[in-house]
């Protein structure tokens, strides 16, 4: 995109429609936040000239986007869509930019096509302002597109809406997309009122100062464009995320994944998955989450943040968050993985085992009960059911070393910290409280005493 034009995001609302005291940009669509959508839009074509203006929660809201690379800027009080461009303009002044484009961060559906489309337009018709409309059966608190008897076009909220003045309301909406030409826009912007039914300034108000300076503004029509709605409530916001979910998902059949029962598959925007990968609805599969080619997830898996090697395997029910499954890997039924748990190459997780901070080596295997915290499994290594590693003294964690090739036997109890040695053996029932080395077979349980009954009771 030329260089002569940036972009804002209004971002600083708290959405009170949304009944929640989180930031509705900061609301979770497939796991990420409302504005992440926006934002990759906007970077995609604007790269690093793109403004964020933010208010309610500013620090949250700034610290959801560590990666971002273009600016925030401060609305401290917020005053309306108005005040909050006002709040922006001494930066994107200085920036020396010829044409804005404006957008709501409530718009997550809005695609790249959409945005690029309506920008060349403007160029070309060299609007001082633009805007995006569609066209709603009921048109609700959208702010209503208004043109009067000499082709003046306008924007009147909803609740500023008076039929006496403006006539019965048309089904034209504007999609809070706006082009401004800098240079045409600047005075007008500081002669926005508040004397209105919120209170606030709006940006909307712009297109009547603009018309009246003698200012060219259009209306971008895009009729029935479901993905131009903005998103004010916890329904809208739910349909929002349905519509992105399905987008997502035939974007993946296309390129050759195989996605069985997809209506229920919910993948985030951000996961990245090859072609020949198998997976299967429903399932959540979110973050930063990568999935190799061949590698399979059955139904009713949850993962997020996880990197599935070439042939890895998910069994149904498991629950992964920030691990890693090696080629040829297995988890589940029913397995808990949780951050920094590491499968190696061929290695076996069974239902009802647990990983934290956890490297399982190569071909090793914890098929069954088994808690794993803060430890290092040797290669080949064989963790029998029900084994735990005591990894927390109550204001620690203590890390619990096992060699290649060791057979921990079933329910052992392993007191961190500690090391078992490579092919040692631990017998079944163990509470291990000290190393055990090499090769060593380690017994520490109370001994078996098989005594005769005085009396035979019947
Ligand atoms: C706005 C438009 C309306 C349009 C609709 C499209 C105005 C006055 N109205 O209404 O014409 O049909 O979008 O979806 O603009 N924000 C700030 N600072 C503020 C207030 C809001 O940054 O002081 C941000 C919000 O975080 C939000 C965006 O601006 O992302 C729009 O605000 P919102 O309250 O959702 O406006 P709507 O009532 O939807
Ligand atoms: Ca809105």
């Amino acid at each position: 995109m030329d260089k002569s034009i940036g972009a804002v995001v209004l971002a600083a609302g708290k959405g009170t429609r949304m009944h929640s005291q989180e930031p509705k940009v900061l609301r979770p669509l497939l796991g990420e936040p409302m504005l992440r959508y926006v934002l990759e839009v906007l970077t995609e074509l604007f790269s690093d000239r793109v403004h964020v203006v933010i208010g309610h929660q500013a620090d949250k809201v700034r610290r959801a986007f560590p990666e971002y690379q273009g600016r925030f800027v401060l609305q401290e009080e917020q005053k309306g869509t108005g005040h909050a461009l006002q709040c922006a303009w001494a930066d994107l002044k200085a920036r020396g930019y010829e044409y804005i484009l404006v957008m709501n961060g409530d718009v997550p559906m809005a695609r790249a096509e959409d945005l690029s489309e309506f920008v060349l337009q403007t160029l070309t018709s060299r609007a001082d302002m633009a805007f995006l409309s569609i066209e709603l059966s009921d048109p609700g608190a959208y702010g209503r597109v208004a043109r009067d008897d000499s082709g003046q076009t306008r924007i009147v909220e909803a609740k500023d809406y008076e039929e006496a003045i403006f006539g019965p309301a048309s089904c034209e909406i504007n999609a809070g997309i706006y082009m401004l030409r800098v240079e045409a826009v600047g005075q007008a912007l500081f002669e926005l009122s508040d004397a209105n039914k919120s209170g606030e300034f709006y940006i909307t108000d712009l297109a009547g100062l603009i018309g009246v300076q003698g200012g060219r503004v259009t209306a971008v029509n895009r009729g029935l464009e479901p993905n131009l709605l903005g998103i004010n409530t916890p329904g809208e916001l739910v349909m929002a995320e349905e519509r992105l979910r399905e987008r997502i998902v035939a974007g993946w059949q296309d390129r050759g994944v195989i996605i069985r029962a997809p209506g229920a598959a919910r993948i985030g925007p951000r996961v990245e998955i090859a072609p020949g990968a198998e997976l299967s609805g429903p399932c959540d599969i979110l973050g930063q989450t990568s999935i190799a080619a061949e590698a399979r997830l059955d139904p009713h898996v949850w993962v997020r943040d996880c990197r599935l090697a070439e042939g890895s395997t998910v069994l149904a029910f498991s629950h992964l968050e920030g691990a890693r499954l090696d080629r040829g890997s297995q988890a589940g039924p029913y397995a808990r993985l949780r951050p920094g748990a590491v499968m190696e190459e061929a290695s076996r997780v069974g239902n009802f085992v647990e990983m934290k901070k956890t490297v399982l080596g190569a071909g090793a295997k914890a098929s069954h009960l088994t808690y794993l915290g803060d430890a290092e499994v040797g290669a080949g290594s064989n963790i029998g059911a029900g084994t735990i590693t005591c990894n927390y003294d109550g204001k620690l964690k203590h890390k619990t070393s096992i060699g290649e090739g060791a057979f921990i036997g079933s329910n052992t109890a392993l007191v961190a910290p500690v090391t078992v040695g490579a092919g040692a053996v631990v017998g079944a029932g163990s509470v291990i409280t000290k190393d055990v080395p090499e090769k060593a077979l380690a017994v520490a349980r109370g001994k078996q005493v098989n005594l005769i009954r005085r009396k035979n009771l019947p």
